[in-house]
């Protein structure tokens, strides 16, 4: 639904260049709600601006729904009328909302209607029922001050609806508001993903709203994607760091010369006779240095970080039993002494 290939970003200020997208190859199925992570200024506002063209890719293409945009001629406010429609067909959901506080709510979500050039019966018909869909139908003549922010942010999803999209786009739209708000506007996405068969791309530094609702992720790191693929692939890939954010299990080991080992477990497999057979087959002792259950992407997923005598050289076969038990395990590297914690980055969120 959504394919960049080679996408680069190359801004230049006196004399200066910065490279924010080196290389961006993304693509976001049909259907699926897709989010992006990384760190501040890794580039992730820059990627979802060039999805739609607000700003111009120095390289690369963008295809959505099957059209090249980077062939269509304009850029910003001289966008040729072929880039405004294709463009107009791609909502944008932004972190602070940009509400006109001087509009109505209704109004606000007729502007893009009036830009389409729709009647005014037309537009008050599919600003009602948009408002009705996010769950504002009775705030439709209130103004945008006179709403809370979790309310404020439907508005903004309304209107990014209002030129029937196949595809939302979404920049932190969920950072500006308290945890319980959050997960309400994410329910929202995630029903308007399901009812319209709405494709979602969404830019967010947080973990939990990739648990709550992605089906696939990215991670984005200096302008380049460094992981990607459904959320499940992602757990299942031995090293992912998406997957120890996404889930992480804690535990020191409990001295030297011992072999650490992170074992993952879907749906109704259990661990614990697994681990006690294990002791019996081998006859060695196991430690479990910590252990959770949580739901990632709609599944039941478990983790248990376990210890086994000996450095990983003496482990090999009783590892190998593990994953002959069809379970995902990924030997820690906790042996090496972890360095000091670095100081928390300036700025960072
Ligand atoms: N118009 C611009 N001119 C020059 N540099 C820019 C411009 N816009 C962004 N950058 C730089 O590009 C890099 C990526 O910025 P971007 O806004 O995409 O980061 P981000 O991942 O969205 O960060 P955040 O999480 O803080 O929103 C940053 O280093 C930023 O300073
Ligand atoms: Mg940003």
């Amino acid at each position: 639904m959504i394919t960049t290939s080679g996408l680069t970003k190359v801004y230049r200020s006196r004399g200066r260049e910065f490279t924010a997208l080196g290389g961006v190859d993304l693509h976001v199925r049909e259907g699926e709600v897709y989010g992006v992570v990384g760190q501040s200024g890794a580039g992730k506002s820059t990627l979802i601006r060039c999805v739609n063209l607000l700003e111009r890719p120095t390289s690369g293409t963008v295809t959505v729904a099957g059209q090249d945009l980077t062939a269509l001629a304009g850029r910003g406010p001289r966008a040729s009328a072929e880039l405004r429609r294709a463009r107009s067909r791609i909502g944008m959901v932004f972190q602070h909302f940009n509400l006109l506080s001087s509009r109505t709510v209704q109004d606000n979500v007729e502007l893009p209607l009036e830009i389409l050039g729709l009647a005014r019966r037309e537009r008050e018909r599919k600003a009602l029922e948009l408002l009705d869909l996010v769950g504002l139908a009775d705030k439709a003549r209130n103004y945008p001050g006179q709403l809370s922010g979790g309310q404020k942010q439907r508005v903004g999803i309304a209107r990014a609806l209002a030129g029937d999209p196949k595809v939302l786009l979404s920049d932190e739209s969920t950072s500006a508001l308290d945890p319980e708000t959050t997960r309400s506007i994410l329910q929202l996405l995630r029903d308007l993903n399901r009812q319209l068969g709405l494709t979602v791309l969404l830019i967010t530094h947080e973990m939990d709203v990739v648990k709550t609702i992605c089906d696939s992720a990215a991670l984005m790191k200096s302008g380049r994607i460094v992981e990607s693929g459904t959320v499940a692939e992602l757990l299942a890939t031995p090293g992912s760091e998406l997957a120890a954010e996404l889930f992480p299990v804690g535990g020191e080991p409990s001295g030297p010369n011992r072999t650490v080992v992170d074992v993952t477990f879907h749906g109704e497999a259990a661990t614990q006779p697994v681990v006690s057979q294990l002791a019996r087959t081998y006859n060695i002792d196991i430690s479990i240095l910590g252990a959770a259950m949580d739901t990632v992407g709609g599944r039941q997923i478990g983790r248990m970080r376990i210890e086994l005598p000996g450095r990983f050289e003496e482990n090999v076969v009783p590892i190998g039993f593990l994953r002959e038990q069809g379970l995902q395990v990924d030997v820690a590297d906790v042996n090496t002494p972890a360095p000091a914690a670095a100081p928390a980055e300036e700025g960072a969120k």
